[in-house]
């Protein structure tokens, strides 16, 4: 099993002559004092080359620092290299939500020097990632995240810190056991909550459309509470992992998966397969996580289905849980007014927005169900977009019914 390595940890470098007083001066002006441990770092440095080339004088002369090496001695071409001096420096491991504060009662012990920064990442290959691997006896391997997740299958790229360099983990969620690798699809241990919210949902045959389906966490569950699904992803390795994930589980059967883009699963299998489905009484329920993008493809609902395949206005309309990012002052408006645009309809009082998870500072993952508007999803007649105000017969008949 592999695991992710966070960057919790900074390393606040400090002056070398404060090396004895570190200890004391945490005491006195950190809540976090048990979090924060003394390390060692080892600096390369042009401090040399600095004060000769600017002639400023050095902010603290402590150490004999800015001594020239004695090679530099009758040097008549500049070799940077030569004044280049490796000096240890007394650094803190400080946890990343308190580092302000330290830096500020420390502002008077950290390190000035021009052109070297005093916060540093902290250098993870440092043997805290073995200490890992150690404590965990399930834990073959320690990664770290080097880019952020911007590529179309919403992977990582990982360097490994420590173990073996095979990402193919096993986790468990909500009761359900998924295998994939970690390097080439998407997993996000902090969506368990939002998978069992939908599946929550979910009664024994009801239908699953889940357009971008990862390796199976929506799927997965579902099928096991008796629904059928329809899944798709376009990452090839996604659409191998849910395959397996489906066995693993044993609910395969219940299963159909696509290797596909999620306009064209949309606008094929599902366009296919939709009028029958509606004629059940099962609920159609679909699902778009992909909260970068999934607003967008709401628009492959438009016009999907022609008006003769309308055969009743008792018709189970697909209820919708389309996810999307925000970054608006009013993330619920915000991702109401894309859904709208999309789907170039108002959902003006049918649709409710859960607030997933608060992904950074100022950006939120939100989720916006609602019924898939019959004028979206039917083809409509000229005359008829004319007067989509008014009510068809069958669907007065269907009001009076339920009277
Ligand atoms: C954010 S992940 C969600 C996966 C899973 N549903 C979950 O909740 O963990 C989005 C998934 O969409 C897939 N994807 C990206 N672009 C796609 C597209 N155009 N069509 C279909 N799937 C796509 C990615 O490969 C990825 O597995």
């Amino acid at each position: 099993m592999a695991v992710f390595w966070r960057r919790t940890y900074r390393l606040l470098l400090l002056g070398q002559k404060h090396q004895s007083c570190i200890s004391s001066h945490v005491i006195c002006h950190t809540e976090n004092l048990n979090q924060i441990v003394r390390n060692s770092l080892h600096l390369s440095t042009l401090v040399s080359f600095h004060r000769v080339m600017t002639d400023q004088p050095p902010i603290l002369t402590d150490l004999g620092l800015y001594n020239h090496p004695p090679a530099v001695r009758g040097m008549t071409e500049l070799d940077k290299a030569a004044f280049t001096q490796t000096v240890n420096v007394p650094a803190l491991r400080v946890p990343t939500n308190v580092l302000n504060k330290v830096v500020k009662s420390l502002k008077k012990v950290v390190l000035q020097r021009p052109g070297i920064k005093r916060v540093l990442e902290e250098n993870n290959k440092d043997g805290s990632s073995q200490v890992i691997m150690d404590k965990n006896p399930g834990i073959t391997c320690v990664v770290n995240k080097t880019n952020t997740i911007d590529s179309t299958y919403r992977n990582f790229q990982m360097e490994v810190l420590a173990g073996e360099d095979n990402m193919v983990a096993k986790v468990r969620e909500n009761g359900m056991f998924y295998e994939f690798d970690f390097s080439r699809v998407y997993w996000n241990p902090r969506l368990g909550t939002e998978h069992e919210r939908i599946v929550s949902f979910l009664q024994r045959g009801d239908i699953v459309i889940d357009v971008f389906a990862g390796v199976g966490p929506f799927a997965i569950p579902a099928a096991r509470r008796g629904c059928n699904i329809l899944a798709n992803d376009l990452n090839p390795e996604s659409f191998r992992w849910l395959q397996h994930n489906g066995k693993l589980n044993k609910v395969d059967k219940k299963i159909t998966s696509f290797n596909m883009d999620g306009r064209d699963f949309i606008r094929g299998p599902v366009k296919e397969r939709l009028p029958a489905l509606m004629k059940g009484s099962q609920k159609l329920h679909v699902v778009m996580n992909l909260p970068a993008l999934a607003l967008e493809f709401l628009d492959a609902f438009r016009d999907l289905l022609e008006p003769d395949q309308s055969l009743s206005c008792q018709d189970n309309l697909p209820q919708v849980h389309c996810y999307g990012f925000s970054k608006e002052d009013d993330p619920q408006r915000d991702i109401v007014v894309r859904a709208e645009a999309s789907l170039k309809t108002s959902l003006q009082g049918q649709c409710s927005v859960h607030m997933v998870r608060n992904v950074s500072p100022n950006k939120e993952m939100m989720c916006a169900s609602f019924t898939l508007p019959k004028k979206v999803l039917y083809r409509q007649h000229t005359e008829d977009r004319d007067s989509s105000e008014e009510p068809c017969p069958k669907k007065q008949k269907c009001e009076e019914q339920t009277d």
